[in-house]
């Protein structure tokens, strides 16, 4: 019996924080598309003729459709996470500090759950949502 109550606390207590991080919906990140991405990409994500840097932001609903129809997740996780580190540099594309903030919820990224910061996985359900073939 105690050793019962041991094992089921820490399983409940898990439990709880799971049910408690319901993952974001794509409205919620269509809310920071419209404050952080849009001056750049269009307000529907269809990128922009303006160059910025040289560079001319990439049409953001056909990320799929260059990818072979496959939404590449980890790809555009980095892509928004991290500039520096990517191909972008971040005076063509800024870091969005404010987007790495909050609570960690669970996607899956290559067959693993990775805990992702709750805008940054909102951002990525709103960009999946507006992929077009
Ligand atoms: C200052 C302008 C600017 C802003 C603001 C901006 N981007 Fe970009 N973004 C770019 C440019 C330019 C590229 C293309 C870089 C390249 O092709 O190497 C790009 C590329 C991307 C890509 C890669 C697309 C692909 O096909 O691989 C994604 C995803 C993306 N941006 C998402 C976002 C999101 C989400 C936001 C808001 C949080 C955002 N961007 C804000 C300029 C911007």
């Amino acid at each position: 019996m105690k050793s019962f109550i041991l094992i089921s606390l820490p399983a409940l207590a898990l439990l709880a924080a799971c049910a408690s991080s319901d993952m974001p919906e794509a409205s919620e990140g269509e809310r920071l598309f419209a404050d952080n991405c849009t001056a750049c990409h269009d307000y529907r994500g269809t990128g922009s003729a303006q160059l910025i840097g040289g560079q001319a932001a990439p049409d953001l609903t056909r990320i799929s459709a260059r990818n072979g129809g496959t939404f590449p997740t980890a790809q555009v996780l980095s892509q928004i996470d991290g500039y520096g580190r990517g191909k972008v540099s971040a005076e063509v594309m800024p870091e969005f500090g404010v987007l790495l903030q909050g609570d960690l919820v669970p996607i899956e990224i290559d067959g693993t759950l990775t805990p992702t910061p709750r805008p940054l996985a909102a951002l990525l359900a709103y960009l999946e949502s507006i992929q077009v073939p």
